[in-house]
Formats: C-alpha cells, sequence, structure tokens
C-alpha cells in the first residue's frame, strides 16, 4: 500500500526536508582536501541535533553512522571513516533526519577541489537525471515512468544505472512502498496520486553498472572502480507538479 499524506504530513515531512537540505548545506563548506568523512558526520549530527531532529540513518539495519559518505568508486551507504579526501575526490552525501515519526531524505554528490571534465560531466548528467525523474511524479503517471526518463536521459550520455538499489516511498518510515527503480519500460506499477511522497534517488556510474559490497557489509562500490555519483530529493506529488521537499523551497 504506498500512503497517501496530509497536508499537515506533507509539511512535517518538508520540515524534515528542509533540515536535510540546510545540512547538506553545512557541509558543503567543508568539502575540500583534507576534510574527513568523520568530521562531516559528527558536523552533521550536531547541527540535525541542535534543529531539534534526529538523524535518521543510525541505527537503521545497524547502520552506524549520521551520514553515508560514498567516495569515488563507492555508490552509497559509504561508513564516514578517517581518511582525508584529496583534491580530484568525488563525495556522495547522504542524509536523512526523522522529527515527530517524520522522515526527511536527500542527498548530492560534491566535486573536491578540481575534477576531471568526465566526472564533471557525471555529477552534471545525474543531477538533471533526478530532475528528469521529478517531473514525472505526477497524478496519473506510473511510477515507472520516473526511473524510465531516468534512465533515457543518462544513458544518452553514455553512463550507467545502478540496478540493484531503488528510490522510495517515504513519510513515517524511511523506506516505504513504493519501490522506485531508475530504469525500466514506462507504464508500469503504481499510478501517482496526489499525496504521494516519494524519494527519488538515481545511482549512476561512469563505467559499468555492475556494482559489489565491500566487506564492512555496507558500502556499495562500483566493479570496475570508476566514479559513481548519486543525486537524491524528497518530494510529493501534485496535480500539475512535483514539489520538492528538500531544496530549501519550503519554509521552515
Ligand atoms: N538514503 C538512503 C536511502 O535512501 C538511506 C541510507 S540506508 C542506511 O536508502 F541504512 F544507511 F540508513
Ligand atoms: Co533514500
Amino acid at each position: 500500500m504506498v500512503n497517501i499524506r496530509s497536508k499537515g504530513e506533507i509539511d512535517r515531512i518538508g520540515k524534515s526536508g528542509r533540515v536535510v537540505f540546510d545540512t547538506l548545506n553545512l557541509l558543503e563548506n567543508y568539502i575540500v582536501p583534507g576534510s574527513t568523512g568523520e568530521e562531516l558526520n559528527r558536523l552533521a549530527e550536531e547541527y540535525i541535533r541542535s534543529q531539534g531532529y534526529v538523524p535518521a540513518f543510525n541505527g537503521y539495519m545497524g547502520y552506524p553512522a549520521t551520514l553515508c559518505v560514498s567516495i569515488n568508486d563507492a555508490v552509497v551507504h559509504g561508513i564516514p571513516d578517517r581518511r582525508q579526501f584529496r583534491d580530484g575526490d568525488i563525495v556522495s552525501i547522504d542524509c536523512g533526519v526523522v522529527k515527530d515519526g517524520y522522515y526527511g531524505d536527500s542527498a548530492r554528490t560534491f566535486a573536491v577541489g578540481e575534477v576531471s571534465e568526465e566526472v564533471e560531466k557525471l555529477l552534471d548528467v545525474t543531477e538533471k537525471s533526478l530532475y528528469r525523474g521529478i517531473e514525472k511524479a505526477v497524478v496519473g503517471n506510473h511510477v515507472s515512468d520516473i526511473g524510465h526518463s531516468i534512465q533515457e536521459y543518462v544513458e544518452e550520455f553514455g553512463f550507467s544505472i545502478v540496478r540493484e538499489l531503488v528510490g522510495h516511498g517515504i513519510g513515517t518510515e524511511l523506506h516505504e512502498e513504493p519501490q522506485i527503480p531508475n530504469f525500466g519500460e514506462p507504464g508500469r506499477g503504481t499510478i501517482l496520486k496526489e499525496g504521494m511522497c516519494l524519494a527519488i534517488e538515481p545511482m549512476v556510474n561512469l563505467g559499468l553498472k555492475e556494482i559489489y559490497t565491500k566487506p564492512d557489509g555496507w558500502t556499495i562500490c562500483t566493479k570496475d572502480g570508476k566514479p559513481s555519483a548519486h543525486f537524491e530529493h524528497t518530494v510529493v506529488v501534485t496535480s500539475d507538479e512535483a514539489r520538492i521537499l528538500s531544496n530549501g523551497t519550503l519554509d521552515g
């Protein structure tokens, strides 16, 4: 079953989305050579708690941190550690928060200093593919229209879509129905209705789509060792356009 959220609930999800947005903006200032995932994780936790919110990932299925910090060939779910970022790295930061049971979730990939032209393109295309997907999150569309649109856009540039990890409904749980693959045929799956809240999150590899999980049990990496990017927003379906709840456009 896919939840339909009331105006009051959307407001709460939006407030959590707002805190995630502000957290990512804060962290952006520290995406420089020499910073570490551990430092970012500490800053994020402090900030989130100072706003009266709680980090949503810590403890989720045993995940051990506030943020996921995934460097270069790490696609998602990297555990923050003491490695220093270097010029030319890319760092994907995924953040979720909860307050009074309502969740927000968003991710961005940042460049550390100067990155190569093809990596720059990877970030640009991945972010734009998220917006291609968000455009399809309108009443009457099928859930698979989102992923179809993302895939079509990404593959045009010769990049590849990760298949094993998907977006998700969000609201009173971090992960709710429906699953939102970032690939596939249009016109399949749940028909979108006003008030559905979705976390759309393309993961795009510069090289081949295949991935593996590191021995830490969490970090997902590309098999070919090439970089991967991840952008995510929490949105609510409306009749004319999806409203983004994690981009700071909401009062909160
Ligand atoms: N933002 C991730 C997602 O959308 C959540 C990280 S999973 C966790 O699925 F276990 F690390 F929390
Ligand atoms: Co998510």
